[in-house]
Formats: C-alpha cells, structure tokens, sequence
C-alpha cells in the first residue's frame, strides 16, 4: 500500500532489519541508534526475530499509545502473530500479562487491592527500614563493594517477600531462576526448567499456606483456590508473575539509576541536596523515562487490520513496541537524550500503556523514592570502583542492567 506520509510506496527489496538491534558502544544508557533512525523517519518498518518472522516495528510515543489502547491489540502470546522473545512450547507462560480481556482483568482484579497507592504508602516507613538496615551493612562492610548484591537486589526482593509472604531465606532461589527465565538467549529447556522449579516452589509454599495461612498476597490467592474462583495452576503463575516482577525490575532501576546518577554529577548533586520529596518523585520519573529498563518491547497481535501512521497492521500480523525509544521521542519530550530531574516526566511509557500497564507501578514508585532520597544522602562519596566500558551490562536479557556494579566511598 502507498506510503501515505511520503506519498510513496516502501522500498520492498530494502533489507529487513535484525531485532533486537545493538547499542552504541559507549553509550550504556541511550536506545540503539538504528532504533532511533527508524523513528525518526517516522514510518512503520518490518524488523526480522530471531525465528525468522518478520514483525511490524512502531517506534513513535503516540502510535505505541494508541496501539496499546486498542481493543484489537492482542497480548495474548497464542495469538496468530505475536512476536515471540525466545522459543516458547507454550507450557512456560506467565499469567495474565500474556492473556487479554476478559481473563486478563478477571486474575488481574484479584491481585490489585495490595498495590493500591494508599496500601503502599502504608508500607513506605517499612521499606525506609529495609534501605537503612542494607546502608548500615554496607558502611559497616566498608568498600567496595557490589551494589547489586548488596543493595538493589536485596531491596525489592525483601519487600516483595513480606508482600507475597515469600521466605526471603529463599531469595537465592528465585533469583536465580528468574534470571534464567529473562535471558533471552538461554536455551529452551533451560527456562523451562527454571520456570517448572519456581512453579514447583509456588505451589509447594500455597499448599502450606492452606493449612497456615498469612496475612499476604499468596494467602489471598489460596483462599480463591478454596473458593473455587482460582485453579491451583493459575495461582502458581500468578506467584511467579509478582515475585519475578516485583523483584527484577525494580533492582536493575536501583543500580541503573545509580550508575545514570554517577554519570550525571550535577543531577546526582540536586537529588542529594534536595530535602524536595517533589523533586524525588519527579527524579524517580525521570530515572524510569531515560533508562526504560524493559527492553524486549511491548509484543502484540493484530487481532483485525489497524491503521496506524500511514501504513495497514493485517490481522495475524505482530507488532513490537519498544517503550525505551518512544520515551526518547523529542515530538513528547524536548531535549529527550538529557537526563534531567527537574522536567515533568509523568507521561513517560516505562510501565507500559492501557490494559497491562503495571500493576506493581505504585510500589516501584515507592521503592525508587526512598532509595534515591536515602542512598546517596548517607553515602554522600558514593563512587564507581569500575570503568564504566569494563560494566556487565545485560545485554542479553529482556530487562536491562548491569549485571554487577562495583561502588566505593
Ligand atoms: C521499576 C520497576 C518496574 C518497571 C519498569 C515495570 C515495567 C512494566 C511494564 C513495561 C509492564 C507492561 C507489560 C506489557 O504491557 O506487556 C509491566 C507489567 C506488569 N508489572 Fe511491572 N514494572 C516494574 C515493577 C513492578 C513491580 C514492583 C511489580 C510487583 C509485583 C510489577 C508487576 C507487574 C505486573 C503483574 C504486570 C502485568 C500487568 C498486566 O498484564 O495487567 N512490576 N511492568
């Protein structure tokens, strides 16, 4: 079909680009440049997986807005189409992020009620303990040390343990699996594997909540199983659901942030001098827009052909929606490469967009305000132990970080 932006049609023998696509070197923090060319000119492009099918790319904020609004926008990884991250058999699915309405909102309901910002808020001077007791620790350890292991792993795991009512003896466990289960390179049957033993550990912990249950999330979910409303099986995805995304993103933000703050001296300084809790939260929302640490993209189906910027989505076909360049489009952020904490960054994608737009969004927040206000406060030398080019950063995974992060004061 005729390209209606320019009036021509698009260049069918043009190659087809690989996705993922590489970053700059040197340039930990920004989108990959050929990411970037492609939203800048501003039309839908074809780009070729791993497996050989070729999905459409939307890289512009307003179109993947108003794809991720659309009711004929499936999210559903059985759908005819959808883009697959890895090779999948069907059988290591998580939850309702990878359904649609209407079993997409009846599980999510059933799970919302302790995210709500007020039930968080309750929770704030209990993560402020966590933060503090990790900092003594690490004073008391002295540097350097790693940020990762000490701090920002520990954080959110601690907290979405206490939540779920999930042994954080356990946590070297699930940390393990779950960064298994991300990688998009590791072999099928390893995720698998790692997805069947945290299933086996969700489903051995309710078991013994029916006959002790808790004041927590997973005691809630069993008495839906008792119910009748929930099967035991949905209920253990759901557990791996939270307990991956409650610990992971919100650790690689942590020690991501750190290192973008580390880069950006004069920013690092107006957060630390700051008694602004404003000036936090906007710092946090800044932090989630320019690092975006959900890099796989938002994978969806056309479930009906859709129109969008000029060119035809058919039914059956895929489409990937990187949140990471659309948080970088200047036509909704001025100036979008600067980190900077002071602008209004709310409108941001990093959590997604319409229906699945995070559920754990509130506690995130959270989260990143006490540690942003609290770190870099108490250690005010806080500094790398490490070049930055010689960083592990994941670029392998489908949530970007680094892997470790040597600091020192
Ligand atoms: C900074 C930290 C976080 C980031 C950047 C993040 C990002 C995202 C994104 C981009 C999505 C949308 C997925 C899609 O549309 O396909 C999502 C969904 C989700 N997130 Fe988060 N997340 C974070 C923290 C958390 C936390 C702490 C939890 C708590 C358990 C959580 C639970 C979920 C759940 C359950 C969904 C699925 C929602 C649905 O499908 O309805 N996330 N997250």
């Amino acid at each position: 079909m005729a390209d209606t932006l320019t009036g021509s049609a698009p260049d069918a023998s043009a190659p087809v680009p690989e996705f993922p696509m590489a970053r700059a070197a040197g340039c930990p923090f920004d989108p990959p440049p050929a990411l970037q060319a492609q939203r800048d000119e501003g039309r839908l492009v074809k780009v070729r997986l791993w497996d050989g099918s070729t999905p459409w790319l939307v890289t512009r904020y307003e179109d993947q807005r108003a794809l991720l609004l659309d009711p004929r926008v499936s999210a559903d990884i059985t759908s005819p189409g959808y883009p697959l991250q890895a090779p999948n058999n069907g059988k290591n699915n998580i939850s309702f992020i990878l359904m649609d309405d209407p079993e997409h909102a009846r599980l999510r309901r059933m799970v919302t009620a302790p995210f709500a910002v007020k039930k968080v808020e309750a929770l704030r001077p209990g993560v402020q303990r966590i933060v503090d007791d990790l900092i003594d620790d690490m004073l008391a350890a002295g540097g350097p040390l790693d940020l990762v292991e000490a701090f920002a792993l520990p954080v959110p795991s601690l907290v979405i343990c206490q939540l779920l009512g999930v042994p954080y003896a356990d946590h070297d466990f699930f940390q393990e699996n779950s960064k298994t289960l991300i990688k998009r390179d590791a072999a099928m049957e390893d995720r698998m594997a790692a997805h069947g033993r945290l299933i086996g550990y969700l489903d051995d912990l309710m078991g013994r909540k029916m006959t002790e249950p808790g004041d927590d999330l997973l005691s809630g979910l069993v008495a839906r199983v008792e119910a009748g409303e929930l099967t035991r099986q949905d209920a253990a995805q759901m557990g791996v659901l939270l307990l991956l995304a409650g610990h992971e993103t919100t650790a690689n933000m942590i020690a991501l942030g750190t290192l973008a703050l580390l880069e950006n001296p004069d920013q690092l300084a107006l957060l630390r001098d700051s008694d602004d809790a404003g000036l936090v939260a906007s710092a946090v929302e800044e932090l989630l827009r320019y690092l975006n640490i959900v890099h796989g993209g938002r994978r969806r189906a056309a479930l009906e052909d859709i129109e969008v910027a000029g060119e035809v989505i058919r039914a059956g076909e895929g489409m990937i929606m990187p949140n990471d360049i659309a948080n970088r489009d200047p036509d909704a952020f001025p100036d979008p490469d600067r980190l900077d904490i002071t602008r209004d960054a709310r409108r941001h994608v990093a959590f997604g967009f319409g229906v699945h737009q995070c559920l754990g969004q509130p506690l995130a927040r959270m989260e990143l305000q006490v540690v942003y206000s609290t770190l870099y406060r108490r250690i005010p030398t806080l500094r790398l132990a490490a070049e930055v080019d010689s960083l592990p950063f994941k670029h392998d995974g489908s949530i970007y970080g680094v892997y470790s992060l040597p600091v020192t004061w």
